[in-house]
């Protein structure tokens, strides 16, 4: 095979991207990019300090690329068809694009061929996530601590959401909520009130969320399970978690997966003790 080449995205039919991109998600059992991603690639989203690239090997589109500048690093996504050939190649551009900032790039579904060629071409893991996940068939729905109460957000709720959010994150990779972030991801498509489930006190402060989406028609996700500093290590995670897994259940969904860092062994240890397992795991290569 020769060596592939990097075309600019400009240069290439944005119908042999899409197509490559629905190729590779084929291949592994899900999407190869993020939302955000796709977003930009269809421009419904700004492309502003993002560039894209596609690898060619023999006529064929291999691979794509793309970094975006972000306020402290330059962000990236990295995708190859068939496993470890074309990564190298990628990443060096990715590492080109990036010049002397510090360059985080995702690799999803990554094998452990695909990792050792990243490792070879002088990246390292810094980031793991885990993609772990479940049947509905049957769900053990535990009961929610003391005068807790869980049902679905309402508009008056939303700054205690964002509050659970802040808090719940602070000093991690996910921190730095704002309201403009969570109105953002409420205007996707898939967004419904009646999948973000919170739990609320009596007076209505709210103590946790579990933000559920539908992902296909029986798949669905934790977007987001958090529980307020103040209410954690009571069961509400556990409590949230199966509420959330029951309203999957009942809208006709048969499986639930969530991405989990792998160094949050406080959730590792829920998700494991209600029964997921591990589907695959993406990683931040940088
Ligand atoms: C992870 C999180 C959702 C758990 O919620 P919680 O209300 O504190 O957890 P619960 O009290 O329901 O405990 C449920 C299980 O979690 C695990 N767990 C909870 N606290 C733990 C701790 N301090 N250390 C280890 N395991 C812990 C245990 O398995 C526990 O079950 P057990 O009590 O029967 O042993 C919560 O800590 C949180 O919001 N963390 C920050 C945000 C986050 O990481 N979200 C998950 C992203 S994927």
């Amino acid at each position: 095979m020769p060596e592939p080449t990097l075309v600019p995205l400009a240069d290439v039919d944005t119908a042999r991207v899409s197509n490559l991109l629905s190729r590779a998600g084929e291949k592994r059992g899900g999407d190869v990019v993020d939302e955000a991603e796709l977003a930009r690639l269809s421009g419904r989203r700004s492309r502003k300090g993002w560039t894209a690239a596609v690898a060619e090997q023999e006529g064929s589109v291999v691979g794509y690329a793309a970094v975006v500048e972000r306020d402290d690093a330059v962000g990236g996504d990295v995708v190859s068809l068939d496993g470890a050939d074309v990564l190298p190649v990628l990443l060096a551009w990715q590492r080109e694009q990036a010049g002397d900032r510090e360059l985080i790039t995702w690799l999803r579904f990554s094998t452990e061929d695909e990792l050792a060629a990243a490792e070879a071409a002088g990246f390292t893991i810094r980031r793991r996530l885990g993609v772990v996940g479940r049947g509905l068939a049957t769900v053990d729905v535990a009961d929610p601590p003391d005068d807790l109460r869980i049902r679905a957000v309402t508009n008056e709720d939303l700054d205690g959401v964002l509050a659970v959010l802040l808090d719940a994150y602070d000093g991690t990779d996910d921190g730095g909520w704002t309201r403009d972030e969570l109105e953002r991801r409420r205007a996707y498509p898939w967004y419904r009130d009646r999948d973000l489930l919170v739990a609320s006190t009596p007076d209505g402060r709210i103590a946790g969320i579990h933000w559920t989406k539908q992902r296909t028609t029986h798949r669905g996700e934790t977007y987001n399970l958090a529980i307020a500093p103040w209410a954690q290590g009571k069961g509400l995670g556990r409590a949230l978690l199966t509420a959330g897994m029951a309203h999957l259940a009942d809208i006709g969904l048969d499986e639930i997966i969530l991405w989990v860092d792998r160094s949050n062994h406080r959730a590792l240890k829920l998700y494991d003790s209600v029964g997921f397992e591990t589907l695959w795991d993406d990683v931040a290569l940088t």
